[in-house]
This record gives C-alpha cells, structure tokens and sequence, in this order.
C-alpha cells in the first residue's frame, strides 16, 4: 500500500507495507497552472518498487497533472517529485531523457501512428533508440503475444478494435521493459469487457515487478481489481 499523507492525516505517513525500495514520491507538492489554477494542493505520497496504485477523482480534479509532473511534462510550483532517486524538477536534457526511457506511459486515446503497422508502433520508439534489429525483434514477439496481438502484427491501427489499439499502445509502452509504467484513463474510451482485458494486462505487468500508477473515474473497475487506491478531490489527495 502507497504511504499517503493526506490532508486528513498531515501528520503522519501511513504504511502497511514495511521497507522497499521508493519509486516515486511527491513532496508537498503544489501545482498552480499559469493561469493562476491550483490543480494540485500540498499533496504528499510515496510509493514503493513494485506496487500497483489506482488514482481515482473526477474529470478536473488533478490526475493528468500528477502523472504529467511524473514523467516531467509539468513541473511542480511548489515541493519536490522524486522518481527512481532523481528530483525531475533538477533533470535537463539526457538526464530527463534517460529517466523518461525508464517510464512507460498509456494514454487514454492511444496516440498510435496511423500510417505504421502494430509492430511497427510498438518498435520504433526502440529503434529511435538504437537497438539493434536483433534486440528488437527479439523483445517484439513476447511483448504482442503479452498483449495478445501476436496474429495482428502487421495491420494497421484503423483496421483493429478500440480495445485493440489501447493493448497496441501497452504494447509500445513496455517493450523497453520500463520498471515504471503511468496509465492516465486508459480505459477512457473503451467498453466494460476490453477495460477489464486492459486492466488484467496491467495487473499481469506488476506481478511481473514493474511498479503501475493507474488513474481512472470508473470506480465500478476500480472496485473490482481489488488493488489501492487513492482519490484526488480539488486537487487534494485522499485515502479511499
Ligand atoms: N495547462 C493547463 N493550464 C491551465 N489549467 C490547466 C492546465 N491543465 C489542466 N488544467 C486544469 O487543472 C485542473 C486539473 O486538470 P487535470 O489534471 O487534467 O484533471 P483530470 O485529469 O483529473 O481530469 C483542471 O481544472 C484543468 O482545467
Ligand atoms: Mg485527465
């Protein structure tokens, strides 16, 4: 269970779950958009190697803004995000791109390139990288058959299901084999039976070790993978 110091209980930070290793950690972290906007509020939590965390709240309650400060899309006004050991605030150039490679992201419309095969989606990110062809071939096949789109390798994004573009878009995000995996609505556009089809992906990805952050407003879902979860209200984190 993630240590959470939420308003409720400034004071102390509760744990269920003794040592291990910190993945990620917001340090009274506020986030006030240019605009004057408070999305995030004096929110604390750290979370441990290895576990799964749901974060919930409704549209507009701050879950985009906590995941973007993760991956260093945003940088916190106030308070320090520490992913893997390094202040994101205090990273620059091959620094934040080497700690952005150790991070898988889905997000709730894919983001898949049209005029690109399924295969060839899920490695180009890879080959941007330079890995050799060898290497990506060799992560290519156990990261579909995961996905389960082995047999759907080379078609192309507007010829597979909404369902089937979100595990495309897994697919692509842990190839590289991040230890660190953010999922912000990735079930936002998909239908009850392909949300649960991504969801057990998930879950089968932390019990393989890797570190999961979900956010999502289907608290039906939620309910129903029995894993931890917090709530973002007004930008203010809560313990459910
Ligand atoms: N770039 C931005 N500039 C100003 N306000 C923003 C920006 N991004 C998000 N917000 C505001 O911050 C609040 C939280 O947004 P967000 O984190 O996207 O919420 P959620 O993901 O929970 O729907 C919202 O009120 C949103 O309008
Ligand atoms: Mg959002």
């Amino acid at each position: 269970m993630p240590i959470l110091t939420t308003q409720e209980n400034t004071d102390k930070s509760v744990s269920t779950e003794e040592g291990g290793k910190t993945a990620v950690q917001l340090r009274s972290v506020t986030k006030t958009y240019t605009n004057g906007y408070d999305a995030l509020l004096d929110v604390s939590i750290e979370i441990k190697q290895g576990e799964f965390l749901f974060i919930t709240g409704p549209s507009g309650s701050g879950k985009s803004t906590l995941l973007k400060l993760l991956y260093g899309e945003e940088l916190p006004t106030q308070g320090e995000v520490i992913v893997d050991e390094f202040n994101v605030a205090a990273l620059r150039g091959d620094r934040l791109s080497s700690l952005r490679r150790r991070i898988g992201i889905v997000f709730q419309d894919y983001k898949l390139i049209p005029q690109r095969t399924v295969a060839e989606n899920v490695t180009f990110v890879l080959q941007a990288q330079g890995f050799t062809r060898k290497e990506i071939q060799r992560r290519l096949e156990p990261t579909l058959k995961l996905v389960g789109l082995l047999s759907k390798a080379d078609r192309f994004p507007d010829q597979l299901s909404g369902g089937e573009q979100q595990r495309v878009s897994i697919a692509r995000a842990i190839v590289g084999t991040p230890p660190l995996l953010l999922a912000d609505e990735p079930t936002g556009n998909l239908d009850p039976d392909n949300s649960w089809q991504v969801m057990q992906i998930l879950q089968k990805l932390n019990s393989f070790g890797a570190t999961v952050i979900v956010t999502t407003h289907d608290e039906q879902l939620v309910r129903r993978c029995n894993q931890p979860v917090v709530q973002v209200r007004n930008g203010r984190l809560y313990r459910k």
